[in-house]
């Protein structure tokens, strides 16, 4: 029997690229969907996968990338806002192709604030289409916190405006090895799964754990809205991400990213990565 062809994007980004490696040892054909195919060839990976030209903003390369393809992962770039019309465009592509089953990375929240609009607008679209669909709707990933290493590195800080608030952040290998799972497993078609790591845990904790795995005292220093606007324009971040930095730091200081769920545990058979064991995995990154 043929091997189903699975279309990956955002191969290049933080979750696309854990969702190719996830999906090496399962019984599929990988298709990664690149802008530029020279940013993979120097992945372990580029061997393993067909690599294809795929830009959202030009339709006919969605249209060939889906050629054969019975199950994609979309991932739509932070800063562009336009899920709904990637999604529009996705579906428009698909007509008269093999398409089952999209799963796409939205974020936890997505129908709850106006900050994610685009994102429940690509769900509910996606959700009322003719083709399976599956959100996955993550909170905060551990993987962030590689925006710390200068200030870990430099001043032994972790600088957020989150004051004594907690987030249940999750490992972004969980998010994807969740992916790879509903791709590859039925039972999860037109489901919303919000996804979160299995504890919660506030900026004080973090850089307690920080501490304790890299053996130096980081310090977690809470900001003031206006000192992490002020920090964020004198770092020239355009204000579009500032306002919108600003309106998510306000709902995790409501708690609202503060929830453990059972979901990714449910899904993968195992408990989600702690915080403890990311820092462990990715020591390197956090030392000079
Ligand atoms: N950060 C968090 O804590 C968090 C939490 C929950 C949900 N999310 C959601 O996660 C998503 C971002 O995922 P990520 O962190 O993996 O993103 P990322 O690392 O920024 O990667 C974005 C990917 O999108 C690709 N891309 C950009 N424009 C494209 C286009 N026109 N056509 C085709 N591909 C294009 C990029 O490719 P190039 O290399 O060509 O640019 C890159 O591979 C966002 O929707 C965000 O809302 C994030």
């Amino acid at each position: 029997m043929m091997k189903e062809i699975i279309l990956v994007t955002g191969a290049t980004g933080t979750v696309g690229q854990e969702v190719v490696k996830s999906l090496l040892n399962k019984n599929v054909k990988i298709r990664v969907g690149v802008r530029d195919i020279d940013k993979i060839k120097n992945t372990p990976w580029f061997n393993q996968v067909e690599s294809i030209i795929l830009d959202y903003e030009k339709p006919e390369t969605i249209k060939n990338a889906l050629k054969g393809v019975s199950k994609l992962f979309l991932v739509t770039a932070p800063g562009t806002y336009q899920e709904e019309n990637v999604a529009k465009s996705i579906l428009a592509q698909a007509k008269g192709q093999e398409l089952k089953h999209i799963v796409r990375l939205s974020g936890m929240g997505a129908d709850k604030h106006n900050l994610f609009a685009n994102h429940n607008a690509a769900d509910n679209l996606l959700l009322s289409s003719s083709i399976n669909y599956t959100a996955l709707q993550p909170n905060t990933y551990m993987q962030n916190f590689y925006n710390y290493s200068t200030s870990i590195k430099a001043q032994q800080k972790i600088i957020e405006p989150a004051a004594g608030s907690k987030e249940s952040f999750i490992d972004v290998r969980d998010i994807a090895a969740v992916a790879a799972t509903v791709l590859t497993q039925s039972g999860h078609e037109n489901k919303i799964y919000e996804l979160t790591g299995g504890e919660s845990l506030n900026y004080y904790q973090v850089a307690k754990q920080f501490s304790e795995v890299l053996k130096k005292e980081i310090v977690y220093q809470p900001l003031t809205e206006q000192e992490y606007i002020s920090a964020k324009e004198a770092e020239g971040m355009p204000s579009e991400f500032v306002k919108r930095f600003v309106a998510f730091f306000q709902m995790v200081r409501n708690g609202e990213y503060a929830h453990v769920l059972p979901s990714v545990e449910k899904i993968l058979g195992k408990p989600p990565i702690t915080l403890k064991q990311f820092i462990m995995d990715y020591r390197d990154k956090f030392v000079s």
